[in-house]
């Protein structure tokens, strides 16, 4: 569950949604639409055996998924079950708590974090299995975004859980005190100080969020993390963060080929996007320099303009070797 699974093999939290039917139909209504029939058709009986197509498209749509409605699912069942039955769950249901919680983790959304920490404090007595299970979700999205979640302040519902008994979970609790920060807690450096958009630059932001969530985020998904197979992440990228000039160039041609991006390898294609005016592409390239934390200098439509000229000639997508030569 904390890896991506091998081709053709199922992650185990969709061998545990697959099984869990009533789970399986909340999400594919949630969802509806296209990807909401696919996700219905999942069903052990309710279409084809999963077919290796099948388990692409359903695996993909897992990670689509993750931000909204998965967090949605995770407090309706989690919320449902914490009254109602505090026996054991099998040990497929218990992965997909981990595997939900681990969605809800990713997003570092304080305040869907701290209802997911709420939610794993006030499991009741016998459900340790289960908060085990949430909470190694939590610590594997905090070992792979390798960021802390920012809380305005100290959660309270961290105390709460540093009163848990056992070493298990308070080992874990541990962990999770250190991915999490908020000001003025000890050790933590504090923030850098971002030189706020101007007005002209907060205009240009509003108007690159519109343009990467009608188009960019087809592929590299709202919550910028990214797609297994479909594109690679834009959150916290090095391509996003780094020189202007090569990230331009990758919008308006494309980029094609091997390509790492914050360690991992990549093999895929990305269509040129040279469509959107100047304005516009640095409307986007200012939207993600500034999303997710991010706090890079916005880019000029000047600059924008000035690189389609300079590269007026170019048909062909960009190959990460000829990316790395431009300063
Ligand atoms: C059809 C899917 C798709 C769309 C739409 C798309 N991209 Fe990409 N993008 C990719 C793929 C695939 C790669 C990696 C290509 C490779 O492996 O060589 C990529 C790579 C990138 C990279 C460099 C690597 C990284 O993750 O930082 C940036 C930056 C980027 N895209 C930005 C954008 C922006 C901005 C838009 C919208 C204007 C956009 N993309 C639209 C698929 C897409």
């Amino acid at each position: 569950m904390s890896t991506p699974a091998p081709p053709g093999s199922l992650p185990s939290a969709l061998v545990a949604l697959r099984s869990n039917k009533p789970l399986l139909f909340l999400l594919a209504g949630a969802l509806g639409g296209a990807a909401g029939s696919v996700l219905a058709e999942f069903a052990p009986d309710g279409g084809p055996n999963a077919s290796p197509s099948m388990l692409i498209v359903a695996t993909g749509l897992w990670s689509a998924i993750a931000a909204s409605v998965l967090a949605t699912a995770l407090f309706a069942v989690g919320e449902w079950h914490q009254h109602r039955d505090v026996r054991p769950r099998s040990v497929q249901k218990i992965l997909l708590f981990g595997a939900l919680a681990r969605c809800v983790f990713a997003e570092r959304k304080a305040d869907r974090v701290d209802r997911l920490l709420a939610l794993i404090a006030g499991q009741p007595k016998l459900a340790v299995k289960r908060q085990l299970a949430l909470l190694d979700g939590v610590l594997a999205a905090a070992v792979a975004s390798r960021k802390p979640v920012k809380f305005p302040q100290e959660p309270p519902v961290l105390e709460e859980l540093k009163k848990l008994s056992g070493t298990a979970l308070q080992s874990r609790v541990a962990k999770l005190d250190a991915a999490l920060v908020w000001p003025g807690k000890p050790g933590v450096p504090p923030e850098p100080v971002i030189p706020p958009l101007s007005s002209e630059q907060q205009a240009q932001f509003d108007l690159g969020r519109q343009l990467f969530t009608s188009t960019c985020a087809a592929c590299h998904q709202p919550h910028g993390l990214g797609m297994e197979g479909l594109a690679p992440p834009l959150a916290d990228s090095e391509w996003v963060l780094g020189s202007e000039q090569r990230l331009i160039r990758i919008v308006l041609h494309g980029v094609s080929g091997p390509l790492r991006v914050k360690g991992a390898g990549y093999n895929l294609d990305m269509p040129a996007m040279g469509v959107f005016d100047d304005a516009q592409v640095a409307a986007i390239l200012t939207y993600l320099r500034r999303e997710w934390e991010h706090g890079v200098a916005p880019v000029a439509p000047a600059t924008a303009r000035q690189i389609r000229q300079q590269e007026a000639k170019r048909q062909d997508a960009w190959r990460q070797e000829e990316l790395l030569k431009v300063p």
